[in-house]
């Protein structure tokens, strides 16, 4: 998995800079992510809530649906940010989103202080039903 690529630094800053977007007034629980299109956009994305809280949609997903409805479908990392001791990995629900795109994913976690580690998604959910699952 290639962590060099110049644009990660970036990646960091705009998944903790999203987080201050948060709408999370339920939970109190910010998240932002940052995903790294191959072609070298970023797309970011918060967690919002909502009063009916199973609406509720994670900043992860966000990210995603926002770099598909500009036409990016490929991405090689994703930066996830929260203000917690230990770093934030995605849920369940995220995981199988990025699946679809990106089986190849690299996660990075990350909270104020910078960049804690990276985990391939295929480690996080392994077994994946995808696209290739029908045939
Ligand atoms: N949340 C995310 O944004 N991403 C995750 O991967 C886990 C959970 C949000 C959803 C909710 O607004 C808050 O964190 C608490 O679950």
């Amino acid at each position: 998995m290639n962590h060099d690529h110049p644009l990660l630094g970036e990646l960091v800053a705009a998944a903790l800079s999203a987080r201050n977007q948060a709408y999370a007034p339920y939970s109190k629980f910010l998240v932002g992510a940052a995903l790294l299109s191959e072609d070298g956009r970023i797309f970011t994305g918060c967690n919002v809530e909502n009063a009916s809280y199973g609406l509720t949609i994670c900043a992860e997903r966000n990210a995603v649906f926002s770099a598909v409805a500009a036409g990016c479908k490929t991405f090689n990392h994703i930066v996830i940010a929260t203000d917690t001791p230990q770093p934030t990995p995605p849920c369940g629900a995220c995981r199988q989103v990025l699946f679809e795109f990106s089986p190849g994913l690299s996660i990075g976690l990350a909270t104020p202080s910078g960049l804690k580690s990276w985990h391939p998604l295929a480690d996080l959910l392994p077994g994946a039903f995808g696209p290739k699952s029908l045939g």
